[in-house]
């Protein structure tokens, strides 16, 4: 943790683990001198398994970002995961064994309306450890990323502390308000009828872990599974794009009704009818729907 003060909950958790096979250290991950010093405290200077999860977000219009306040964003979210494989690799790669699980986002994989920087972030170390995972299999290491739809923990609410707080200073009124009556209350939809728990993720984190061969990518999320195919189903883009624009801007409607019916869904007694809603929600994106879908 890069502030021990907030250890208790974590040492609560650990109940009898505590100081057996959990030891909690000081670690930011922006810092060369404290990962150095982490990893010189670690028993036999070594890791069988590093998980990357440490993050910020970054949520509003890009105008008012200041640079400071990007550059703030990658130096968690994707040099201080560069910073840990970094100091992971040499004895890892000595020992030709080791595993690298990064804690991604479904927003490495399509961005999302007002997500601009933090899903540039993302992208940016899906980038990184596609192109190093096919290296590293040489030495036997294995790097898995792992990309949660929306999850329940303090990351929202913290965003929302911050949205409160701000502004927006030289952002036109339309932006702003977009921002504020269409962004906002759909990405609390969202939390609120797909979130999962931190637990969930914390399990299929642990299930990649026991993999003999963990797979590069894994989806936490499979309500989200849908949204992040529409880029994998359409080379140019225009389904992706077309589609969110659709259902934030042009149909809001469309987007209340699929949450309400998801949320319903959900619930035990209706899988049958939660499957079929997932297969609407594919066919709403589809080819024929595509031409609808084009901005105007
Ligand atoms: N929640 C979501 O919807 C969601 C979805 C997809 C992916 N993710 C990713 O999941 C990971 C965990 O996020 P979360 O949802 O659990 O959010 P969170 O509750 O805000 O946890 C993020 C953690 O990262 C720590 N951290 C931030 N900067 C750090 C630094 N420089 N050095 C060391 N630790 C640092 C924070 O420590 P402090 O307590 O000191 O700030 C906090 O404990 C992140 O990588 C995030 O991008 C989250």
């Amino acid at each position: 943790m890069r502030d021990l003060r907030k250890k208790d909950k974590l040492e609560e958790a650990a109940g009898d683990a505590l100081n057996k096979t959990l030891t909690i250290q000081r670690l930011d991950v922006c810092s060369d001198d404290s990962v150095a010093e982490c990893m010189s405290n670690l028993p036999e200077k070594r890791l069988d398994v590093l998980v990357n999860n440490a993050g910020v977000g970054l949520v509003g219009p890009v105008e008012s970002t200041s640079i400071d306040d990007m550059k703030r964003v990658f130096e968690a979210n994707f040099f201080g995961a560069v910073r840990m494989i970094k100091a992971v690799l040499p004895e890892m790669k000595q020992r030709q064994s080791g595993h690298i699980v990064v804690i991604s986002s479904v927003m490495g994989l399509q961005g999302i309306p007002f997500n601009d920087v933090y899903a540039a972030s993302k992208f940016a170390v899906e980038g990184f450890c596609e192109s190093l995972a096919v290296q590293l299999l040489k030495f036997n290491i294995f790097i898995s990323l792992v990309e949660p739809g929306p999850a329940n923990t303090e990351f929202e609410m913290k965003l929302m502390e911050e949205v409160a707080r701000s502004e927006y200073p030289g952002v036109d009124p339309a932006t702003v308000k977009y921002f504020k009556e269409i962004y906002l209350p759909a990405s609390h939809e969202i939390f609120t009828t797909l979130g999962q728990t931190p637990e969930s993720v914390a399990k299929a984190v642990v299930r990649v872990i026991g993999k003999t061969r963990p797979p590069f990518r894994k989806q936490t999320n499979t309500l989200y599974k849908p949204l992040v195919a529409l880029k994998y189903a359409d080379s140019s883009g225009h389904l992706s794009v077309g589609t969110f624009y659709t259902l934030l801007f042009r149909f809001p409607g469309l987007f209340h009704f699929s949450m309400k019916m998801l949320r319903c869904l959900t619930c035990p007694p209706h899988h049958g009818l939660f499957h079929f809603s997932m297969k609407m929600l594919r066919c709403l994106t589809c080819n024929c729907f595509r031409s609808r879908v084009a901005p105007s």
